[in-house]
């Protein structure tokens, strides 16, 4: 792979569909001159009800996709694909500036003490060593309840964000866990912030809502400025969508969400 890269080349941010975006917009945010170039991996997800070996497979050939592409750095804006391929990815390209997100576990437990957290993420994430490391970490803080939600990425995934089906399983979900006594949500996948809406409906405003997609976004932005990346421009740059469903509804669903206001 030899492409030149400079500080003019696009951030390569990846998921398996479109819930990466709620991290995009993060960095279209903070960093509204850089370039952006989006992969969606929609055809094959979803990833995070998918064997290890293959999650990491896949995202490996999907980050180097966007690597000879020329991105200049990369953000796995995906939970369940941090946790199955960062590692390795680093591993493989230790020069690259390469930023991956999981559950922000900490400031929910920082929000108020001895509370009862509720962590929603694919069941994949959930399962790996990398999560329950973290959950080790701040359980004597808080008490932190994993929620598997196998399902809920294909409704962002179709563009359904506050339908009647979404509604009726966000209800059967939060049933499992006793709704009543939630103190916050941390959204432990990136397709989830889009269903947001639905999510506060049915738990209520006292419930408090995280996700990491910030964060994530402040990181790259530090890495890229250690590496002396960032682009200097003062006019806003571009973001191009790529996904491997090539058809023009998916485009429109991804100019849809980047735009969402929530
Ligand atoms: N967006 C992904 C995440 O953050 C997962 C969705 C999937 O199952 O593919 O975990």
């Amino acid at each position: 792979m030899s492409v030149k890269i400079d500080s003019e080349s696009p951030i390569g941010v990846f998921d398996s569909g479109v819930g990466g975006i709620s991290v995009l917009r993060e960095l279209v945010k903070i960093m509204p001159n850089e370039d952006y170039l989006y992969f969606g991996d929609s055809v094959n997800a979803p990833y995070g009800t998918k064997e290890v070996s293959v999650i990491r497979e896949l995202t490996i050939k999907n980050v180097e996709k966007l690597m000879e592409m020329g991105a200049k750095s990369i953000v796995v804006a995906c939970n369940t694909a941090t946790s199955a391929a960062v590692r390795t990815l680093r591993q493989m390209y230790p020069d690259m500036p390469l930023v991956g997100i999981e559950p922000a576990i900490k400031p929910a437990v920082e929000y108020k003490k001895n509370s009862r957290v509720v962590v929603m993420a694919t069941p994949m994430t959930l399962k790996q060593d990398k999560f329950q490391k973290l959950m080790e970490k701040y359980d004597t803080q808080a008490e932190i309840v994993p929620l598997p939600c196998p399902g809920l990425m294909e409704f962002v995934e179709r563009g359904d964000l506050e339908g009647d089906d979404l509604y009726k399983y966000l209800n059967i979900l939060f049933g499992s866990v006793n709704q009543s006594r939630i103190d916050s949500v941390v959204l432990g996948c990136t397709h989830y912030p889009f269903a947001i809406n639905a999510i506060r409906n049915v738990l209520g405003d006292d419930v408090k809502i995280f996700d990491g997609g910030e964060g994530t976004a402040r990181e790259m932005r530090r890495r890229l400025n250690e590496a002396g990346l960032l682009n200097k421009r003062t006019e806003n740059g571009s973001v191009r969508f790529i996904n491997s469903r090539d058809t023009e509804e998916e485009r429109r669903l991804c100019e849809f969400l980047l735009k969402l206001k929530w």
